[in-house]
């Protein structure tokens, strides 16, 4: 099953990341270790190998792929030996790379980025091309009539308006080209009634948003447990720290909002109520793609007795997140293949804030991937 991999933002740490990360597995140059769906429980015939990927994107930014890998290796994100034998696969992706479009209308740009699309998908010969938005966190936008219904938002983006943020200008673009789309971040993306019902009307599947891969990864597993003990939570704090190009962007205060209201989800949907305390991003630009994440936790138990844990996280952000843009891209186009449409809450183990998952809980999560996985191998789940 040829798939083609579209990364907006594709230039990227977690794209340039996945990128590298695809092609080694492709070379076996590396092992799967961090791709969940090469677990024993996840495996299987449904899934495109690592070797059916073919990788393209759009970016604003011109560097070239192989320069992105080379900074990531001296950053210690990934082995230099990689970036050096993968050079000439590196730049025969840069050959499916693409500036962001810019100026005309945004209908003018958006039909610029579906041709694009379909000209990838045309020029591989692949079965489908699954868009995965990887591209830098950007703030909430106003609300527009345009986002309601399908017909709005086709007359507003013929006007002069930003009616759509660029992450929802590109799942437009992904829907009217007949592509599946997710969203690694927690940008807009696809979450509005237009698009959504957009994507149902073309019979496409999505997924999102934004990529749990550290400390909300944590949370997702240690707040069932305060729940399922009965303990109460009296105050959950964390602190994250990071730098890379994320972490400058997450120094804007609209980007950041929308990174902390994604991580803060999980405590109020978990134990049912909302404790003392919030979530702090703060860019150190020295940390690089590493983030430390420090979290304390009050809670109290039998008698009122109190009680406190703390947890520190050292992770590498992009060799976390890049293994799981695979995972998404083969599950996705599998459910694509199996006819699924619209929302798939069965990936919401991949993510923070997932889009209609009536659980935050990482083993429940895991136990619906794994069904869900099992149907797409036994032909079902369409
Ligand atoms: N790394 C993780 O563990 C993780 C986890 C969850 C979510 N995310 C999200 O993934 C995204 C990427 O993270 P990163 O560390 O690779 O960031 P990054 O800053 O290294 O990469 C973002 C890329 O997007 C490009 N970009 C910006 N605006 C664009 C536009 N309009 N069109 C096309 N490209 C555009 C930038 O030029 C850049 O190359 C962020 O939104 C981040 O919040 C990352």
């Amino acid at each position: 099953m040829r798939t083609g991999v579209w990364l907006v933002g594709a230039r990227g740490s977690v794209a340039t990341t996945a990128i590298v990360g695809g092609l080694a597995l492709r070379a076996g140059l590396t092992g799967p270790t961090g791709c969940v769906t090469e677990l024993p429980d996840l495996r299987g015939p449904a899934l495109p190998t690592f070797a059916d990927l073919v990788f393209g994107g759009h970016d604003v930014a011109t560097t070239p792929l192989t320069k992105r890998a080379e900074a990531l290796a001296a950053a210690g994100v990934l082995p230099g030996r990689l970036a050096t034998a993968l050079t000439a696969d590196l730049t025969a992706v840069e050959e499916d790379l693409r500036p962001a479009p810019t100026g005309g209308s945004q209908a003018d740009r958006a039909a610029a980025i579906a041709a694009e699309l379909t000209a990838f998908r045309d020029r591989h010969r692949l079965d489908r091309v699954v868009v995965v938005n990887v591209s830098a966190t950007e703030p909430a936008p106003a609300a527009h009539p345009g986002h309601a219904d399908p017909d709005a938002l086709r007359a507003a983006l013929a006007g002069p308006d930003e009616v759509l943020p660029p992450s929802s200008l590109y799942a437009y673009a992904a829907v009217e080209a007949g592509c599946p789309y997710v969203d690694f971040t927690p940008s807009t993306g696809l979450r509005l009634p237009a698009l959504a019902a957009l994507a149902a009307q073309r019979g496409l599947p999505y997924a999102g948003h934004d990529g749990k891969t550290g400390e909300t990864l944590v949370k997702s597993v240690l707040a069932p447990m305060f729940a399922m003990r009965n303990l109460a939570v009296r105050s959950w704090s964390g602190v994250n720290l990071l730098g890379g190009g994320d972490g400058a962007t997450l120094a804007e205060p609209g980007a950041n909002a929308a990174k902390v209201d994604s991580k803060q989800r999980v405590l109020g949907e978990t134990l049912g109520y909302v404790p003392q305390g919030g979530t702090r991003i703060d860019y150190v630009e020295d940390l690089g793609d590493f983030k430390t994440a420090w979290d304390l936790i009050t809670f109290a138990g039998f008698l009122g007795t109190g009680m406190r844990m703390e947890f520190t996280w050292h992770g590498c952000d992009s060799a976390l997140a890049a293994p799981l843009v695979l995972d998404l891209a083969r599950l996705t186009a599998a459910a694509h293949a199996a006819g699924r449409v619209g929302p798939l809450p069965e990936l919401a183990f991949f993510f923070k804030d997932p889009i209609d998952s009536p659980t935050h809980s990482l083993s429940a999560q895991w136990q619906r991937l794994v069904d869900f996985a099992s149907e797409l191998h036994a032909g079902g789940a369409g």
